[in-house]
């Protein structure tokens, strides 16, 4: 293990919980200062993952290292150089967001100017400053996810772990946190992410580790990670769905694979080597044909197709029903857990 390149690197670690096997073999080297995205079902063993390497639970197997510090043997000192924000916000409602910085800046032992100071600096930082001096219960989704990454940022930890920051969140609230964690990259911070969202490990994350059943299942850049499934897809939308063979037909020609065809959207797609010329065959052929088409294009693979080629089976969604942007509102998709967060008083 090489601590100056590694800020989080975790060996097979394992944890059961009863019969349950929470984590069966899981791995992850995280560089510093990068953003780790964590990706994977409900219940995939993320939250268990991110709560040995807090060293608020022990594993039964394996090993970690966190900042160069192993999470068994001193997690002292590994708490004193991490943040966690959990799930469900920390924050006292009563206050506004600038007492409940420098109450928590307090509690991490500043003294009342520095706890000022940190906290004039973090309203900033989290876009927060105008809203410094209202009560929290008045804050959006967003705000409060924002407050919350702020408190954890209180003592300008080394590594920051994320657990599902934007879940619940609707996409305005969702893009303000993802603007706040790269903030928090430009800084230096390394990031681990949790995340079932393809879209969000795919926008922040320099690499992403795919978690499935307590292992990791790949690890690799989100451009290598889309790859695998091979290249740019190739895909018809057809106005009538009588017309989906002579279409199939046409994309089959110029596609490296065989095409899929969904009856349902009146769909076809193939992935494609030679993206341009097999766009303009398939345009050429069906204005031939006469097919009238509604929409056609090249995409290239989503992180869910990578994921089902990964695992043979699609990742499980979030329960709530969602619009194209994500869940909206609602709570979090688990069980209670209780609220994290911690820093060098812990
Ligand atoms: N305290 C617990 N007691 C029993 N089973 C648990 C407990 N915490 C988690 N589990 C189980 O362990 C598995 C992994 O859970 P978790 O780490 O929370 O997954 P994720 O965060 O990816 O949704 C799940 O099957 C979950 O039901
Ligand atoms: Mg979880």
């Amino acid at each position: 293990m090489s601590p100056s390149r590694h800020a989080v690197l975790a060996e097979g670690l394992q944890k059961r919980y009863g019969e349950k096997r929470a984590l069966d073999g899981f791995d992850l080297a995280v560089e510093r200062g990068s953003v780790h995205g964590l990706l994977g079902p409900n219940g995939a063993g993320k939250t268990t993952a991110v709560r040995i390497l807090a060293t608020l639970l022990r594993p039964d197997g394996g090993r970690a290292e966190v900042a160069g510090h192993d999470v068994s043997r001193d997690p002292r000192a590994v708490r004193r150089r991490i943040g966690l924000t959990g799930q469900a916000a920390a924050v006292d409602e009563i206050n506004t967001a600038r007492q409940n910085l420098v109450m928590f800046g307090r509690l991490f032992h500043l003294d009342k100017k520095r706890a000022v100071r940190r906290s004039e600096e973090l309203l900033e930082q989290f876009g927060l400053t105008e809203a410094a001096d209202k009560g929290v219960k008045e804050f959006s989704g967003g705000m409060r996810r924002r407050l919350d990454l702020a408190t954890s940022m209180i003592l300008a930890p080394q590594v920051l772990f994320l657990d599902e920051p934007t879940t619940g969140l609707d996409p305005r609230g969702r893009n303000e946190v993802w603007e706040a964690v790269r903030s928090l990259v430009a800084d230096g911070t390394t990031v681990l992410l949790t995340t079932q969202y393809m879209d969000e490990a795919d926008k922040l994350a320099d690499r992403i580790a795919v978690i499935e059943r307590g292992r990791t299942i790949a690890d690799d850049t989100p451009a290598a990670l889309k790859q695998q499934i091979g290249g740019d897809q190739i895909e018809v939308v057809v106005t009538e769905p009588a017309d989906l063979g002579t279409a199939a037909g046409a994309v089959a020609r110029v596609a490296g694979a065989e095409p899929v065809t969904d009856e349902e959207n009146r769909r076809v797609s193939a992935p494609v080597t030679d993206r341009v010329s097999a766009l303009t065959e398939v345009v050429r052929t069906l204005q031939e044909e006469r097919v009238a088409v509604e929409d056609i294009g090249l995409r290239r693979p989503t992180l869910d197709e990578v994921f089902l080629r990964l695992t043979g089976h699609r990742a499980e969604e979030p329960e709530e029903p969602e619009g194209p942007d994500g869940p909206e509102g609602q709570g979090r998709p688990e069980g209670p857990e209780e609220t994290e967060k911690q820093g060098a008083a812990a």
